[in-house]
């Protein structure tokens, strides 16, 4: 279960307002070289979304996002999803997240929110907003106080910038909009995520 994303060091986050594009935009995703989505729930058919994903796309390790309830995440959980991914932790939201046998990613944005999701049972965390917090010199910062606490940076992420936290060893993957923002699945340009997810994936292997 750990090992999910290991192969995975981007990790795309999606808004699907049409359930009839997910397949499609999985198929881009992996012409680029990449296997996992995070779906969030911030539009109406999302979970709709995601089970086409589920049904259609087998070798995509699949996660859903922006969980912000107990009721979130038995929605995701009735989806067969692989992980799910919060944008920070709540007492509710926190024992909902225990209680789950899928991998869970919660998010948190300061040293003291990484130790008690650690103290929660999460040794893997989501920084948010990581641009806005103090990107990848945060984490660098933690790493010698909190080495059994790796992150996955959101928020602010980009080809250009990628690197800076992927060269880190307490990050795990990173995650955004930019390779498939919600414009272009709403375009159906295919291509250009295509591209970008290969953009993505080859400035990872460098
Ligand atoms: C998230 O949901 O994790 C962030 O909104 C992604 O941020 P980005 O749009 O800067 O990639």
């Amino acid at each position: 279960m750990s090992d999910l994303l290991s192969k995975s060091p981007v990790i795309p986050v999606v808004a699907i307002d049409n359930p009839a594009h997910a397949v499609a935009l999985c198929e881009a995703l992996q012409r680029g070289g990449i296997n996992a989505i995070e779906v969030t729930l911030r539009t109406e058919k999302a979970i709709e979304a995601i089970t086409e994903i589920k049904k259609h796309c087998p070798k995509m390790i699949l996660g859903v996002g922006t969980v912000l309830t107990p009721d979130d995440v038995l929605r995701s959980e009735d989806t067969g999803s692989d992980f799910l991914v919060s944008p920070g932790l709540s007492p509710k939201l926190q024992a909902a997240l225990q209680a789950t046998e899928l991998l869970v990613l919660p998010g948190t944005a300061t040293p003291s929110e990484a130790l008690s999701a650690y103290e929660a049972g999460f040794d893997k965390v989501k920084l948010f907003p990581a641009g806005a917090v103090g990107g990848a010199n945060l984490i660098k910062s933690v790493y010698a106080p909190m080495p059994n606490i790796s992150f996955m940076p959101t928020g602010g992420v980009r080809v250009s910038n990628m690197n800076d936290y992927l060269s880190l060893p307490n990050v795990y993957a990173v995650g955004g909009t930019w390779i498939a923002s919600q414009a272009l699945i709403n375009a159906q340009d295919w291509d250009a995520i295509e591209k970008n997810a290969k953009d993505a994936m080859d400035m990872a292997a460098t």
